[in-house]
């Protein structure tokens, strides 16, 4: 393979990741967005992913991007903050290379580093075998599918539900001094 890097995401990375999902948001049904958002919408979706302390990474090949993955909170409430949600999404030439394998397992790495403990995938359609395939392949466990909760391109969507432990998982309680007073 041609030389790859995946590294922390710039902003000069942010165009051809609105690209990216530009092309995912119009033809693909991983995502349930129906309009692609604009540079300025990515932008200050990053902005505020990196300011919370979620990793965003690209990844490069030959100096090009050619896709990312990322995480952020799963769901706002406080007692879900070492949960996170994740996303992955590269150019369709380049699929079934291995990329978005590297690009997941780097995300568990930097997710564990952060002291996240469970990783969860919200897979849009129950047909995105690659999606089902690749998050199976880093260790994620099948929860299960909500049936047709989405409505795209003229059809009823099912989610796919795949969760993974991160580092000690529940095995241990986290290094968080806000527990005693949030439990
Ligand atoms: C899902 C996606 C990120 C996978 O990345 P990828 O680089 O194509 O996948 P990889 O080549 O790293 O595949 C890793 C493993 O996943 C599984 N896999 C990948 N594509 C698959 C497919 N089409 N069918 C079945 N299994 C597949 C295989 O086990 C594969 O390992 P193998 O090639 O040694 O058999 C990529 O296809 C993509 O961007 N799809 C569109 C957007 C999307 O669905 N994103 C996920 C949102 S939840």
């Amino acid at each position: 393979m041609s030389l790859l890097e995946i590294r922390p995401t710039v902003p000069a990375d942010l165009p051809s990741i609105t690209e990216i999902y530009e092309h995912a948001v119009r033809f693909g049904t991983a995502t349930f967005e129906l309009v692609p958002p604009d540079l300025a919408e990515m932008t200050r979706r990053f902005a505020t992913l990196i300011d919370g302390g979620f990793p965003y990474l690209v990844a490069a090949l030959e100096g090009r991007v050619v896709g990312y993955a990322y995480v952020g909170p799963y769901r706002p409430r406080p007692a879900y903050r070492f949960t996170v949600e994740n996303s992955v999404y590269l150019r369709p030439a380049i699929h079934r290379r291995g990329i978005g394998l590297q690009l997941l397992q780097r995300l568990i790495t930097e997710c564990e580093a952060r002291g996240f403990r469970q990783m969860i995938a919200v897979i849009g359609d129950s047909a995105n075998a690659a999606s089902v395939g690749v998050h199976s392949r880093c260790g994620f466990q099948m929860i299960g599918t909500h049936p047709d909760v989405g409505f795209k391109f003229g059809r009823w969507l099912d989610t796919v539900m795949m969760q993974r432990a991160l580092g000690e998982g529940a095995t241990t309680l986290p290094a968080d001094d806000l527990i005693a007073v949030q439990r």
